[in-house]
């Protein structure tokens, strides 16, 4: 920034205060010229083309639309992704999910060395975050890493395809090819994966929707009006627990896609964590615990076979 900066020259400050006033915020203000520079060729880096550019993302932002979906881009964990309007802006929360997950996934790897090849699934991928980060970030694991990134948005895995080639094209750790192999399936849930891997699965994630239609009304303006619904809402559980279906319809079909070693780690809204260790129990899992996220709150069923 600092380089740009000089090369836009003193004009850039007058233009980040500009754009502040218009967002409310300077830091993204920062974030939105800083954005504009980096994409601008470097001859047109002017003061001027930079301004008309980061004027149009400062309108947009100020009409309400997320700032990610204005950068088009956003960070996870260990990658950038590009996000817009088909798929879920990714939370913090998920990145803790991940966390959660590469731990499930190094146990499973301990109680079963014998086995050479890995297989990890995200179920309801959205932009890839939960999938993309297990080939980027288990690279510790001996053996081969094989990654489903599954979701029954087509619109949703055209972004998934978008970044995993960026992150190919990019050769990160793990994703070239040679370490993890991601595979980007369409379908309902366990429907999008080939029946050959029932049983043999060493880990299932999935941050599905868990959002209550009316929870959903209550949102904030800047998701209700932006991010995609079928993202979000879910109908009640068997036990009519307001936005368990999903989570429910996953516990109950894991258990046979799962290796006897595996473990499933599903997010979840904390008044679901009851409901949710209470269906992976009737489901045939021996362990099921809840984990909190970064905030402290119940966030994540983490259920093992035995
Ligand atoms: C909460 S978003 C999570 C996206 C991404 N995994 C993340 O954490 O940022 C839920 C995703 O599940 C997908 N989805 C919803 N219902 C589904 C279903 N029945 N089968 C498969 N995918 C589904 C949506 O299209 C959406 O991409």
């Amino acid at each position: 920034v600092g380089r740009q900066a000089t090369r836009l020259g003193p004009g850039r400050a007058a233009l980040v205060a500009e754009v502040s006033e218009w967002v409310g915020s300077r830091r993204e203000a920062s974030w939105i010229v800083e954005h504009v520079e980096s994409e601008a060729p470097g001859r047109d880096r002017s003061v001027e083309t930079v301004a008309v550019a980061a004027r149009e993302l400062a309108d947009r932002r100020a009409c309400g639309e997320p700032l990610q979906y204005v950068l088009g881009h956003w960070s996870f964990r260990e990658i950038e992704l590009t996000v817009d309007r088909r798929v879920l802006i990714p939370r913090p929360e998920t990145e803790q999910l991940v966390e959660v997950a590469l731990g499930e996934l190094r146990r499973t790897v301990g109680r079963s060395p014998d086995r050479s090849d890995r297989i990890c699934v995200d179920l309801g991928t959205g932009s890839g975050a939960i999938a993309l980060s297990f080939a980027t970030e288990a690279v510790d694991i001996t053996g081969a890493l094989e990654v489903w990134a599954t979701d029954r948005s087509a619109d949703a895995l055209a972004v998934a395809r978008a970044n995993l080639s960026t992150l190919v094209s990019s050769n990160a750790a793990g994703v070239n090819g040679a370490r993890a192999h991601v595979c980007v399936a369409t379908g309902e849930w366990f429907d999008a994966l080939p029946e050959n891997l029932a049983g043999s699965v060493d880990l299932i994630a999935s941050n599905p929707p868990y959002v209550a239609r009316d929870e959903f009304d209550a949102l904030d303006a800047t998701v209700r009006e932006w991010e995609p619904l079928e993202a979000l809402v879910a109908g009640p559980g068997s036990d009519g627990t307001p936005g368990l279906a999903d989570i429910e319809s996953i516990v109950r079909a894991a258990p046979e896609w799962l290796h006897e070693t595996g473990s499933l780690v599903v997010e979840l809204a904390p008044h679901q964590a009851d409901p949710a260790v209470a269906v992976a129990r009737l489901s045939g899992f021996t362990d099921a615990t809840i984990a909190r996220d970064l905030a402290g709150l119940e966030r994540m069923l983490v259920a093992r076979r035995t």
